[in-house]
């Protein structure tokens, strides 16, 4: 089977969230012999140098986009045993970061969606599956329903859409999206491309592809109610028969604690009550906090925005500060959180480090120094850093919902079981009250604690499972 990617990003060549991280590394973890997997996404100009100069001339052709005609290009570079092309046209992609504002990116992205399936012939790969990834390759859905009518080389080609997070939808005023399109009228009425008076992208792929997924169990019922779905729920209960969730893996090889070389001292489930520990030290040490081997250490690698749940720590972290914790956060995103934790890496100087900015190497240096990882999200369509903590022996403190509540199973001390400490309702005080009890094991239970590290390091969030299921899901279509 041929199976084709179309992404806004992909690791190792851009990224700005989860979705880059499950784009770049579930194609590699396919079995090769059945399935052919190539991956299509957007030449951006903000992509390093060490990419760009590697990317390879194929083809080029234009298109027509409504009334206007655009230059497509397409480069190609092998990577990891994986086919990636990349759509190239100077005029969309110069941003300085893939995204911009709404305006700008949904013209790009219906730019993107036509020449991803405009390419096809051209380049001579036709897919049996086009799996797209979130709003901005909505539309290929679209698109693809409303070329077949006048080209038999697109009948038969299904698609597959995963919603990475239902909250970004792409929407705009519907006249501008015809004139950016050139879809014909029919596509703009409520049972397909539009909602709330707005052209949707998201819906519109929702709507026409042929399966849908999402990145855990739980986000897929969740997105079945008005809490979580965004406005989109009747439309979620309506596809619920194709509607399904997968959970993500990571790449196992990229975030291992014994080959990393991010990190001061490598380790594994064998020595990490030893080894370990020289990685808290020496981020103390980096970062300028009190040097103590003893202190929980409690990491934060995250976009700083309302969907994590940063609310919630800033009500609590005088409280959380008179505790024996450091705290070390990573991140960017809105100012108002951007803030918070400058303020108070200001106010407990030795206890908080702030650290707004982006960084690979220093986001594994916090996995694997911090004893605990904090991620008390509003909601979590899956979410990838708790797994990496796991990975890393840091225990997770979560918040129960979406893949948070399928990744991370509580600590139970009657029974011996659990990965992490998980609270249930959306409340400062729960999530303290949750944090305290794990400092209570931490300090007073070592053996269980480490008992708990151990289980979280043992547990398999590898791609090999959630392969087989997407695998499979490609096989029923
Ligand atoms: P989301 O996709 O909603 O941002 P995920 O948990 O799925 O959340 O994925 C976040 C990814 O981005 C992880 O790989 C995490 O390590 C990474 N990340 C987030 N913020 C930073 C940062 N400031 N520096 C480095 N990596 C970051
Ligand atoms: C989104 C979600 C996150 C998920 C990621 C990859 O960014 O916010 O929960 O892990 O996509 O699927």
């Amino acid at each position: 089977k041929k199976i084709l990617f179309a992404t806004s990003e992909a690791v190792p060549f851009i990224k700005t969230g989860g979705l880059a991280d499950v784009a770049g590394s579930l194609p590699k973890n396919f079995d090769k012999e059945k399935y052919d997997v190539r991956v299509m996404l957007p030449k951006y100009m903000c992509m390093k140098e060490e990419w760009k100069e590697k990317l390879v001339y194929k083809t080029h052709f234009y298109m027509d986009l409504n009334w206007r005609t655009e230059y497509v290009g397409v480069l190609e570079l092998e990577y990891e045993g994986i086919t990636f092309y990349f759509i190239d046209n100077e005029y969309y992609f110069n941003g300085f970061a893939p995204y911009g504002d709404t305006y700008t990116d949904i013209e790009k992205f219906a730019y993107f969606s036509k020449a991803v399936l405009s390419s096809l012939p051209v380049i001579d790969f036709r897919p049996d599956i086009i799996h797209c990834h979130d709003w901005q390759t909505g539309l290929i859905p679209v698109f693809l329903d409303n070329f077949r009518y006048g080209n038999e080389y697109y009948r038969g080609i299904k698609t597959v859409i995963t919603i990475h997070n239902l909250k970004f939808q792409g929407t705009w005023d519907p006249k501008r999206v015809r004139d950016i399109t050139g879809l014909p009228e029919y596509y703009f009425a409520p049972d397909k491309l539009e909602a709330y008076k707005d052209a949707n992208y998201l819906k519109g792929g929702i709507v026409y592809a042929d399966r849908i997924t999402t990145v855990s169990n739980s986000y897929a019922q969740e997105i079945r109610t008005p809490f979580y779905g965004e406005r989109l729920d009747g439309l979620m209960n309506a596809r619920a028969n194709c509607l399904s969730g997968i959970v993500n893996g990571i790449d196992y090889d990229e975030y291992n604690p014994a080959t990393d070389p991010h990190i001061v001292k490598n380790y594994s489930v064998e020595n990490f009550r030893k080894e370990k520990i020289k990685n808290k030290t020496a981020l103390q040490e980096e970062l300028g906090l009190a040097k103590d081997p003893k202190t929980m250490m409690i990491g934060i690698v995250s976009r700083l925005t309302d969907q994590k749940g940063f609310d919630l720590v800033a009500y609590i972290m005088d409280e959380l500060c008179q505790d024996a914790v450091q705290i070390v956060a990573l991140g960017t995103g809105e100012e108002r959180y951007e803030n918070m934790f400058r303020h108070f890496d200001w106010k407990y100087a030795d206890k908080v480090s702030a650290n707004i900015y982006y960084s690979e190497a220093m986001s594994h240096k916090v996995y694997a120094a911090c004893d605990a990882f904090l991620m008390p999200s509003l909601f979590e369509p899956c979410g990838l850093s708790q797994l990496m903590s796991l990975r890393y022996g840091t225990v997770p403190i979560v918040r129960e919902t979406g893949g948070l509540k399928d990744t991370v199973e509580p600590y139970n001390e009657f029974e011996k079981k659990g990965t992490g400490f998980s609270f249930a309702n959306y409340n400062a005080h729960e999530m303290l009250g949750t944090i305290r009890y794990a400092e209570r094991i931490y300090y007073d239970k070592k053996r269980e604690w480490n008992k708990i590290v151990e289980r979280g390091m043992n547990a398999d969030f590898s791609w090999k499972t959630s392969a087989k299921q997407y695998e499979k899901l490609y096989d029923e279509m």
